[in-house]
């Protein structure tokens, strides 16, 4: 129990799972814009292969989110390959009754691989059972779900590119300024911020240029005056998690892929007040079922003061 005697929040989060599927259908326009270099990297570049086992590890997960009573599934995008229809048609088929489970679902670049497939509003579709929420205006981003005492918040941070090698993502001024006025008018509760975009990698460095968020900054520093105490995330594939520092008062947490070859995992979190529990589950390849791996603990803020001392790391990475 925590102070307020609430019982523990259970949460599922997982993502990019990157789902792809025969039947696509290509269009003329498809050859020349990023869905063609994205299937170039897929096919000749091999990153196909080490997506193989992704519908076994979904059916997997499917029995692990009924199992261990996990109260929300987070879903941090890429849950598509080129962003086809069918692939998204095929990502939900594979996450079965999974989906009837309450859940949050932000969209990957991948999921906007064209600005077709931004447009399509497929992802928002398909995953509209885990878009439900509070909102602004009755705009689609961002929203936020009560989950006991806490409050989800989910942000979309992808959009379309248009080169090959550019797998930026922005927030925008319009959504940016929804955010700040939704975490303001949120009924009191700890906010719990969803992206699909990092803050930083595993090293505490910043993301390349060419693959982190153009508006970063202005999203850091909404996200710390709105009362974040928590940030979860995708697009990195390998999974792992920042404590809170002066470069930003909230722990940040990246689930990596649950279904990239040896990098399969997704995090199971026990929130108790202001105390998170993280356990890793990781795809065992070999008996096709779940199994803990690392484990951490962490503080999240309570209004006070971001603690004094920051690795070198993070210090060298100031946010840019
Ligand atoms: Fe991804
Ligand atoms: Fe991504």
């Amino acid at each position: 129990m925590n102070g307020n005697d609430l019982p523990p929040v259970r949460l599922a989060h997982f993502s990019d799972i990157h789902v792809s599927a025969p039947e696509c259908q290509w269009r003329l326009r498809d050859w020349f814009n990023k869905r063609m270099s994205t299937w170039l990297n897929l096919t000749v570049l091999g990153r196909a292969r080490i997506f193989q086992h992704t519908d076994r590890i979904l059916a997997a997960l499917r029995p692990e989110f009924k199992e261990r009573n996990f109260q929300h599934l987070v879903f941090s995008g890429d849950a598509t390959a080129m962003g086809f229809e069918a692939e998204f048609r095929r990502a939900v088929g594979l996450l079965g009754d999974s989906m009837q489970l309450p859940g949050l679902a932000v969209p990957g670049n991948h999921d906007y691989c064209t600005r077709a497939a931004m447009h399509s509003g497929h992802f928002e579709r398909y995953f509209a059972a885990w878009q439900q929420g509070e909102r602004v205006d009755e705009a689609i981003y961002p929203f936020a779900q009560r989950v006991g005492p806490y409050w989800l918040v989910g942000v979309n941070s992808s959009t379309a590119n248009s080169l090959a090698w550019d797998a930026r993502g922005q927030v925008g001024k319009v959504q940016l300024g929804r955010l700040e006025q939704l975490l303001a008018t949120l009924s009191p509760g700890p906010r719990i911020l969803v992206t699909h975009y990092p803050i930083w990698l595993a090293s505490g460095k910043p993301e390349k240029p060419y693959h982190g968020l153009r508006d970063l900054k202005e999203l850091v520093s909404i996200a710390q005056r709105g009362g974040v105490v928590l940030w979860l995330h995708g697009h990195r594939h390998d999974a792992y998690y920042h404590p809170h520092s002066q470069c930003v008062p909230f722990p940040v947490i990246c689930a990596g892929s649950t279904t990239q070859q040896g990098l399969w995992s997704y995090h199971d979190y026990t929130l108790n007040g202001s105390h998170l529990r993280a356990v890793q589950r990781v795809f065992d390849e070999a008996s096709g079922l779940f199994r803990d791996g690392g484990k951490f603990e962490l503080q999240l803020p309570n209004g006070s003061e971001p603690p004094a001392g920051v690795d070198a790391a993070r210090e060298a990475a100031k946010l840019t």
